[in-house]
């Protein structure tokens, strides 16, 4: 695929182009993350939509509204057309955070989320979390009305399980899910990409580096901060990523550039929205927009990854 068409979400008219964005979970994600800056936060924002990404991915729960506000600030000095702003939201502040899905909580959480943005309307709006007792449906009704309104654009679930998924999506208004998704992560495969096929539902997946681990940057001596792999595992995939290594090589890129560019020809995905840190990621994430994979690389990246 060309990396400057747009994608488009679901059956909505919003049009993504790149099909790169960027997570901003470490953009005033304080809550989250131990030692993140304002200043860098603004930073990373800045240099992605300067590199041309437009897609920002938020959500009320990193930092507590705080990386929202950010965004709403940088936005300011930016075209606010030219930018696709995505956010969530479900934890609920007088629940101990535990996630509401009620339709007075959604409409409410829309609002605040309109407030700290310094927009008028949010073009993806994800329920971050399913509760335990509100039918989907009904949540996504709620939503549905916000989308009449114009105050939304596209009605996104994220962390569903596929039934949730299917009553959430009974009218056929859902328009896009996120979630758990990687090289190493790969179980959405089997349990979700058929339904969202078959009911043209658009895909995002989060943790697309999975956490760093994709960029190449740890060692075989690093599992502690990986445990969800078995040492086993884990010694596969740093073996894995030395072959992505030479790969990179061959292309004079980075390995977080070949493992990205694996998701920009990947047709199940939507966008991808690799998080950052730092300016100088999102710079090197970017990169990945122009490394085209031969349809050998591509199915030999997805052969060195395929048992995770
Ligand atoms: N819907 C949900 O429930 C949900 C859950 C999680 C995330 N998300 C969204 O998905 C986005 C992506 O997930 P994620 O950011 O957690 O994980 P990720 O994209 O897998 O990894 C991003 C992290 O990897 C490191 N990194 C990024 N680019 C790098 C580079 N070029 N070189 C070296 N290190 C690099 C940075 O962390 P360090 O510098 O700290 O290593 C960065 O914060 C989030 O930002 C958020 O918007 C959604």
């Amino acid at each position: 695929m060309n990396q400057s068409q747009s994608v488009k979400i679901g059956k909505t008219d919003v049009l993504i182009a790149p099909k790169l964005g960027l997570g901003t979970n470490k953009v005033g994600g304080h809550n989250l993350f131990k030692g993140l800056k304002d200043t860098d936060g603004k930073a990373v924002i800045k240099t992605a939509l300067d590199e041309g990404i437009s897609l920002l991915d938020t959500a009320f729960m990193y930092g507590l509204g705080r990386s929202e506000e950010i965004i709403g600030e940088v936005l300011q000095e930016y075209d606010r057309a030219q930018v696709i702003l995505a956010t969530k939201a479900a934890q609920d502040v007088r629940k101990d955070y535990q996630p509401n899905n009620e339709p007075e909580f959604l409409k409410n959480a829309v609002e605040q989320a309109l407030k700290r943005l310094h927009t008028d309307y949010i073009d993806i709006f994800f329920i971050h979390f399913p509760d335990k007792t509100t039918p989907k449906d009904e949540a996504v009704a709620a939503l549905a009305a916000l989308k009449k309104e114009g105050k939304i654009r596209a009605i996104g679930v994220s962390n569903f399980s596929l039934a949730q998924l299917k009553e959430a999506n009974k009218n056929g208004e859902v328009d896009l899910v996120e979630d758990n998704y990687s090289l190493v992560q790969r179980t959405a495969e089997k349990e979700l990409f058929p339904y969202l096929k078959e009911q043209q539902i658009s895909f995002v997946p989060y943790y697309p580096l999975a956490s760093g681990l994709l960029t190449g940057k740890y060692q075989a001596t690093d599992r502690d901060k990986f445990e969800r792999f078995t040492p086993a595992q884990f010694r596969q995939i740093i073996a894995a990523l030395v072959q992505v290594k030479e790969l990179a090589q061959k292309h004079a890129a980075t390995v977080a550039q070949v493992i990205l560019a694996w998701y920009l020809q990947n047709p199940a995905l939507s966008v991808v929205i690799p998080g950052a840190r730092k300016p100088e990621q999102v710079q090197n994430n970017v990169g990945a927009l122009n490394v085209e994979l031969t349809p050998a690389e591509y199915t030999q990246i997805d052969k060195l990854f395929r048992e995770f």
